[in-house]
């Protein structure tokens, strides 16, 4: 019998084209040698995500949800309507589904999700278009582009709530978050929301744990990135000889991703047009992941242009969303 083979997802040539340059500057790199984290999520690397937001160590995505489950009444009655909802890195949706059942109690809800990730947008539609009265619109784009389209297609009385869950304001450096959160304020109007969830600080023990987890799923995840690009830009990584490594930086209070060379290697990336020499020991930087406090978020969004209209947080693990209204 022929297996069919496993079927990834490609490129278009055009982002295949950036991913080839992005992987050519961040391996050439003279010093710290890094790749850029959003190539993490192709077809497989979403799938693995989506088991790590299961894993009972990152406890992160459960205390998204349960804030969200349990708060969102509250959250929607704070809202001004009719609003429309667009969503960036809607990730598989999961979570959404608690805010777009409230509201659809109110309203016809026409939701957006944004991602750069095909492959998520296609679970995030099953998983949300069973839920009733809601129309789904999804944009393959880069966050910032796809808030101006759904901006541009609203009507005049409708406001606009954007979700940005997940903490994913945390992959940022702490200065480029805040610039990010004043770019999504340009795009918005006066009284439009931004609903903002962002992990808080707490042991460095959990936080380690949580990044790399005894099954290795955290592991698969990150060695992934490798593996894509050995199926698409033609490279001879042998990921075996990579390993997954963990680090808590504490004077900028973020978890840092690396993946470790094990010996001496060189690595031919054909589609990059390079071969790149690791040293025994060197890493490559894959991903930052920064930790909060309450009044700190609250600070970042008053000065992006928003003020915070309420804050919730988990107990169990310490977790916030915080809701803005554009000034
Ligand atoms: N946005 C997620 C986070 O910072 C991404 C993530 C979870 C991640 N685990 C990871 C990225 C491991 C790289 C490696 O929590």
């Amino acid at each position: 019998m022929i297996l069919p083979r496993i079927s990834t997802r490609l490129l278009s040539p055009e982002l295949l084209a950036n991913f080839a340059s992005d992987v050519r500057a961040g391996l050439g790199k003279a010093g710290q040698k890094e790749l850029s984290s959003q190539y993490l999520y192709d077809e497989i690397g979403s799938a693995l995500f989506d088991v790590i937001c299961l894993l009972p160590e990152y406890g992160l995505t459960q205390a998204d949800a349960r804030l969200l489950r349990r708060f969102s009444p509250e959250i929607i009655s704070r809202l001004p309507r009719p609003v429309i909802i667009a969503e960036l890195g809607s990730g598989s949706g999961q979570k959404t589904k608690w805010l777009l059942e409230e509201l659809a109690r109110r309203q016809a809800v026409h939701y957006y999700p944004i991602d750069i990730s095909g492959a998520a947008l296609d679970r995030c539609h099953q998983e949300l278009s069973q839920v009733e009265c809601v129309s789904i619109q999804a944009f393959k784009r880069a966050y910032l582009e796809g808030l101006l389209e759904v901006a541009a297609r609203r009507n005049g009385d409708e406001r606009l709530l954007v979700l940005f869950l997940g903490s994913t304001i945390g992959n940022f450096t702490r200065v480029a978050g805040e610039s990010f959160l004043g770019e999504v304020r340009k795009i918005l109007r006066p009284g439009d929301a931004l609903l903002l969830s962002s992990d808080l600080e707490k042991p460095i023990s959990q936080l380690l744990l949580a990044y790399d987890d005894p099954a290795g799923v955290t592991a698969a995840f990150n060695k992934n990135l490798l593996a894509r690009i050995n199926r698409e830009l033609d490279a001879d990584f042998r990921v075996d000889q990579f390993a997954h490594e963990v680090r808590w930086d504490d004077a900028e209070r973020r978890i840092e991703m690396h993946l470790r060379s094990l010996c001496e290697q060189t690595v031919d990336i054909a589609g990059s047009e390079m071969k790149v020499t690791f040293r025994s020991g060197e890493t490559i930087w894959t991903e930052s992941s920064l930790r909060f406090n309450p009044a700190e978020l609250t600070g970042m969004g008053e000065r992006a242009g928003y003020r915070c209209e309420a804050q919730w947080l988990d107990e169990d693990w310490p977790f916030a969303q915080s809701l803005f209204f554009a000034v």
